[in-house]
């Protein structure tokens, strides 16, 4: 049985973070972990999502993936989180459900867990550090064990992120999916060994 746990909750409007979940997992998965895939659960009115034809497909492509759950915050050792910038910030739909968990915070539930993070932003500049920084304050109250990429790797160098990796633009290059299977391969070593 594996020693490491791995949740891998993401929240995606055009498809840019399910990819990202999916890569990571695939590597999380090679690098031993048991894991678990989950979306965070859409709460923008349904007329605003069946507004734009590329969310409501996305949509309807996940239908299949788990809303992530309390017990999934639980039962992991290993969180691994993959959102989009919102104006700098994490999206409303992850603050949400983030904002249900002070019940297991308040247990010691969710401390001294592996924890990081992923971001994607349609311009350079459009606040993918400000994302991840808003994201590891969190977990720093939660009492994790934030483990960012950093420069730890010849890949972490050319996407330049050493907080989380954050494809620009929709697009995501060769070189950042190399580096999102390293910080979730990285993720699950160092996990082991907080678990060991
Ligand atoms: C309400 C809203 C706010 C956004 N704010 C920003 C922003 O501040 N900076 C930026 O670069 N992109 C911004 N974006 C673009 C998204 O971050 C971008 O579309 C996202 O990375 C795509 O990820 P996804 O394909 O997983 O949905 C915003 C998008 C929306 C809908």
């Amino acid at each position: 049985m594996s020693t490491v746990k791995l949740v891998i909750p993401f929240y995606t409007t055009y498809g840019t973070n399910h990819q990202m979940a999916l890569i990571a997992e695939e590597a999380a998965k090679e690098a031993g972990a048991e894991t678990r895939l989950r979306r965070f659960a859409e709460t923008a009115p349904e007329e605003v999502v069946n507004g734009q034809d590329a969310w409501k497909a996305q949509l309807e492509k996940m239908q299949d993936i788990p809303e992530v759950s309390h017990d999934d915050m639980v039962w992991a050792n290993a969180y691994l989180l993959s959102l989009p910038t919102r104006y700098g910030n994490i999206p409303s739909q992850a603050a949400a459900f983030i904002d249900t968990l002070g019940p297991l915070w308040q247990k010691g539930e969710l401390a001294n867990k592996a924890f990081s993070a992923m971001t994607s932003t349609s311009t350079m500049h459009g606040g993918r550090e400000t994302t991840l920084q808003a994201l590891y304050v969190s977990a720093m109250h939660w009492g994790t064990v934030i483990v960012p990429p950093g420069y730890t790797d010849e890949i972490m160098f050319e996407t330049g992120m050493p907080y989380g990796i954050a494809p620009t633009g929709g697009d995501i290059k060769d070189a950042e999916k190399q580096a999102i299977a390293y910080q979730a391969k990285r993720l699950v070593e160092m996990a082991a060994k907080l678990a060991a």
